[in-house]
């Protein structure tokens, strides 16, 4: 039997609309800790052998794991949208965002989805896998300190926009009231948003995302760390460059901040509070991680949390936790994608 194109078209479309209107609402049930303890046993242990093993032949994917929790998050809640690649129906998704420079851990994941998949094929979402292996990633990067119990239950959205994303998420250009602004869009305070700064303590960023601080004063940025930055940057034509001075080789930051040898560490990407010592040392990459301090609360906390690990340690965690929770937003609907990158269907 030949039908016509025209007929096929529309068959789509109802079976489209059919399948629509059978998916579950996204906010249907409230999220749970050991939300798959019956639905697929031993889920958590899958992803954290995955994410324990990932880190160990190569610790930087920790950073851009729990960057990916927040870049997920932020937009249209922990949906697993940051996740879903390009397709004919969806040429730009969040991935395509400026302010998604760099994000990385999606192989990773895709694994982990796999040997979910294997075990318990369709039950465990990619949202959910998402959270599971940052909140492990932070608990390796900080030896146990970053730690949290995850609720479960994320459905994975449908869509997934460039310009959401670029629209939601702070820049690294951005001052401290824009800053301020962005986060209390998503109930989040002054101090909240000072104590998730301090996940710069791990990973890298590209010159293209501090090219302005290349140029700012010595109020506001040490000037011999601006000439280990310049000449860090004139080695590629958009380079990565560590966002914490002690991950730097020691001998690029012998030549230049002498002063910093001291702080070298063997292990990089260890989860800490010297974001906070670095910041007021004016030796961070970004001009929103400087201009935190030059607003008298956001100081305050700046303060605070240099003098106070612990207390970093526990807040910090609380607010991954509370980053985990973003809803997507009213009447969004999910599924419990197949594979990280895709959606099941095409809708149309
Ligand atoms: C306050 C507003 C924030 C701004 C403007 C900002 C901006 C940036 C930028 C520009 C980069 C480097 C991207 C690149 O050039 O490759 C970066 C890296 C990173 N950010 Fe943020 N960020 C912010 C808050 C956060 C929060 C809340 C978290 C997590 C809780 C976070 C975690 C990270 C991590 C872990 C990296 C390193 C990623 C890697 O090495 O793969 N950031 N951030
Ligand atoms: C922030 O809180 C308000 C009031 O409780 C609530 O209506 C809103 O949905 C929350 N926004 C987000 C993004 O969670
Ligand atoms: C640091 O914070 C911890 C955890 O909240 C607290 O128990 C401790 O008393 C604080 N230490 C100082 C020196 O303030």
């Amino acid at each position: 039997m030949k039908l016509s194109a025209a007929v096929l078209c529309a068959l789509v479309a109802v079976q489209a609309a059919v399948l629509l209107a059978t998916l579950p609402s996204a906010q249907a049930k409230e999220l749970e800790v050991g939300y798959y303890s019956k639905k697929c046993k031993g889920v958590e242990n899958v992803v954290k052998w995955h994410v324990v093993r990932a880190l160990k032949a190569n610790r930087r994917t920790g950073a851009a794991l729990v960057r990916l929790l927040f870049h997920d998050c932020f937009v249209r809640g922990c949906d697993g949208s940051v996740l879903l690649d390009a397709s004919s129906d969806n040429p730009h998704p969040e991935k395509e965002a400026p302010v998604n420079i760099g994000l990385a851990a999606f192989d990773l994941l895709e694994e982990i989805k796999a040997a979910v998949e294997k075990r318990c094929p369709g039950v465990v979402s990619c949202s959910d896998i998402l959270i599971y292996a940052a909140r492990d990633a932070a608990s390796v990067l900080s030896n146990g300190h970053v730690h949290f119990a995850v609720p479960a239950g994320r459905l994975d959205g449908f869509v997934s926009k460039a310009e959401e994303a670029q629209a939601e998420l702070p820049d690294s250009t951005h001052d401290v009231q824009q800053l301020i602004d962005n986060f209390a869009k998503k109930n989040f305070s002054v101090e909240e948003l000072v104590i998730l700064t301090g996940a710069h303590s791990i990973g890298q960023g590209h010159c293209s995302s501090f090219r302005g601080r290349l140029s700012e004063p010595s109020s506001q940025i040490n000037p011999a760390y601006r000439d280990l930055l310049n000449y860090k940057c004139s080695q590629g034509s958009d380079p990565p460059v560590d966002n914490n001075v002690r991950d730097e080789d020691y001998g690029v930051v012998a030549r230049f901040t002498p002063g910093f040898t001291s702080r070298v560490r063997k292990v990089p990407d260890f989860l800490d509070n010297s974001f906070y010592h670095n910041n007021l040392a004016k030796i961070v990459t970004f001009h929103s991680d400087w201009t935190l301090l030059t607003h008298k609360e956001a100081f305050g906390h700046v303060v605070e949390y240099r003098d106070n690990g612990t207390l970093w340690d526990e807040d910090f965690s609380d607010l991954l936790l509370k980053l985990s929770k973003l809803p997507m937003p009213a009447g969004s609907r999910g599924e419990i994608r197949k594979k990280c990158s895709v959606v099941n269907h095409r809708l149309y």
